[in-house]
């Protein structure tokens, strides 16, 4: 963290005007976005799967409730993120990302020296499945953590996995064809850390940006507000739920459907008065899955491919190649 004083705000952190949050025109007039419940879609019951479907095509962002995730398991996964920001400076720089490598301790995609910083720091980590995960960067230091992010991305793999079934079933395909397309389902966890600053009108927690993989699962600490996504022009904040996730959907199902699933923009915003934690669990395909539109959801579109195939390793490499800046889906059209 280069802001060991948050009273203080540099230069590098302060945004263009127009890229500022609370702008007066941005100003919206509700904010409620769909509750999806999701023990009815493990019954496969056709009401909230038409609540999915119209979630994902007009917010591209929902709130998850009943998710069988225990409560006891999320508040060990919470404490394991307070424990890894609470390490000491020293220690959590041995934990520092790689110049090349998004795994560790950082912030989000710095490419340039001259862009304008995020009020943020994160620590990003593959983490499922174990097989796969090489535990580079990861603050082990920390009691427990492997066993809990574990514990809990497997816990959001089950979810997700239900998720992906009742979606796959709206986009008239068998139910385990969106995992199939993934031909491994990856699992990464970032823990987002904004400390409170002082003038919060002027910086970005996180600037706005879609996620790159299928979708994404989020618990946020407390009840404090901070996240934004893009809404007819607007930017909504999201009001924390007691016990929900927020879910949204990501730039490779909105390729898989054709265009039809929206992956939104979206951004996190700070506050004068307390630091905000956040995890977002990215679900993603293999690096060598193909993403492209599937031919089942052709029909809405008379038969037109919306956007190009291409494997997904190639597509993340476009995306990180960039600051964090809007949507790149256009690129594949
Ligand atoms: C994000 O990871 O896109 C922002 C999540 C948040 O802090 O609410
Ligand atoms: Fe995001």
């Amino acid at each position: 963290m280069v802001r060991n004083d948050h009273r203080i705000v540099p230069d590098r952190y302060i945004q263009e005007h127009e890229k500022r949050p609370f702008l007066k025109t941005q100003n919206p007039t509700s904010y409620e976005i769909p509750i999806i419940d999701f023990s009815l879609l493990t019954k496969r019951d056709e009401d909230e799967q038409k609540k999915l479907d119209y979630a994902c095509k007009k917010y591209g962002f929902f709130q998850l409730i009943n998710h069988g995730v225990v409560e006891e398991l999320i508040q060990r996964m919470k404490s394991a993120e307070a424990a890894c920001f609470d390490l000491p400076l020293e220690v959590k720089k041995k934990y520092a990302m790689a110049e090349n490598d998004v795994q560790g301790y950082g912030q989000v995609f710095v490419v340039s020296e001259e862009q304008k910083l995020d009020w943020a720091d994160i620590f990003f980590l593959m983490t499922y499945p174990p097989q796969h995960t090489t535990y580079k960067n990861w603050p082990l230091i920390v009691p427990d953590f492997k066993e809990t992010v574990e514990e809990y991305s497997a816990e959001i793999c089950r979810v997700s996995e239900e998720i992906l079934a009742n979606l796959s079933l709206l986009m008239k395909m068998k139910e385990d064809g969106l995992k199939e397309l993934h031909k491994v389902m990856r699992l990464s966890t970032r823990m987002n850390y904004y400390p409170p600053c002082s003038k919060p009108e002027l910086v970005l927690g996180l600037s706005p940006h879609s996620d790159s993989g299928s979708i994404t699962i989020l618990v946020q600490h407390d009840d404090i507000p901070g996240l934004q996504i893009r809404h007819q022009g607007q930017w909504i904040p999201i009001k924390p739920l007691p016990g929900a996730f927020v879910v949204n959907v990501g730039d490779t199902l909105e390729v898989w459907s054709n265009g039809v699933f929206k992956s939104v923009e979206h951004r996190a915003v700070t506050n004068a008065r307390k630091a905000r934690m956040s995890i977002p669990i990215f679900v993603r395909p293999d690096d060598e899955a193909e993403i492209g539109p599937v031919d089942t959801m052709l029909c809405d579109n008379n038969g037109q491919a919306l956007y190009k195939r291409i494997k997904y390793i190639d597509y993340v490499r476009s995306y990180l190649d960039r600051k964090l800046e809007g949507k790149i889906t256009d690129s594949l059209k």
